[in-house]
């Protein structure tokens, strides 16, 4: 694959792959072991042991599913496009929405083959960019809209840098002025105390994290956008028994823990 993030996919579709197992999963992903195949484990299976951040990552797409079904009452046909989709399956999973997914090809090229948008039950496009070399612009423009709509940025951020999320966003204004950005973002200090070790696997597959602001929340307020909701997912993990720390424990204690990553909902001002 071309784009060093790319191959992260398969850890997080390896993540929802394990819990769809689980007697009582927190998503229950049902198309992810489909996605992931063999190539896909192989990967995974060197991320099988961070019981807690594995536990976090697949909350966080929990806090995501549940924000956006909220966004679908009354709007059951809401524009949603997945910005970074890897192995996301919601259009499938959801029953709400129009779904617009972008990644690079090699995994829409997996995803049309292995889960074809044209069995899907909901209207979903898929779209190959090299997020390098293409215009994103160019790419969302036949969506435009002034409508309310969501974009989700799941696993994203941390990948890129500040100039690109500037253009990424300023893309995104102009096309959607009525957007809501769904996205988590990594506080420096929860990287520094929390991240370290399931960061040097990642880095052992080409890809690194390149933002983790001290102030997760200040890039977005300075370029428009309003902070609507702020999730804690080490915290709402916890309360799912997602990971071993106790609920009671992260609402008083381990603070970093706690608010240093978290799934925000960011509305254009
Ligand atoms: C960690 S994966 C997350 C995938 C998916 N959102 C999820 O949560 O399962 C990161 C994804 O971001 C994609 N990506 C890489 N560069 C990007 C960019 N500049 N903008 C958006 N997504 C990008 C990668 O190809 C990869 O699929």
């Amino acid at each position: 694959m071309s784009n060093p993030v790319s191959p992260t996919a398969f850890y997080c579709g390896g993540v929802r792959m394990a819990d769809a197992e689980n007697p009582v999963p927190v998503v229950g992903d049902r198309h992810a072991a489909t996605l992931m195949g063999d190539d896909g484990r192989r990967i995974f299976a060197a991320f099988e042991r961070f019981a807690s951040q594995n536990g976090s990552n697949v909350t966080r797409h929990r806090i995501l599913d549940d924000m956006l079904r909220d966004r679908f009452k009354g709007q059951p046909l809401r524009l949603t496009v997945l910005l970074g989709a890897g192995l996301d399956s919601r259009p499938f999973r959801l029953g709400s929405g129009r779904w617009v997914e972008l990644d690079e090809a090699p995994i829409i090229e997996r995803k049309e083959r292995l889960l074809p948008a044209s069995t899907c039950p909901m209207s979903l496009t898929r779209i190959a960019i090299d997020f390098s070399a293409d215009s994103l612009e160019a790419k969302l423009a036949p969506f435009a809209t002034t409508q309310r709509m969501s974009i989700v940025m799941e696993g994203v951020l941390m990948y890129l840098d500040e100039p690109t999320i500037r253009r990424t966003c300023g893309v995104l204004m102009k096309l959607f002025p009525n957007h809501t950005l769904l996205c988590d973002v990594m506080s420096e200090k929860f990287f520094r105390q929390y991240g370290q070790e399931i960061h040097a696997e990642i880095e052992r597959l080409g890809a690194r994290f390149t933002w983790t602001p001290k102030d997760p929340a200040a890039l977005f307020t300075s370029l428009g956008y309003r902070e609507a909701a702020r999730v804690s997912i080490a915290l709402t993990a916890s309360e799912y028994r997602a990971i071993p720390a106790r609920a009671w424990t992260m609402r008083w204690f381990r603070r970093t823990l706690r608010e240093g990553y978290c799934v925000h909902a960011f509305k254009v001002d």
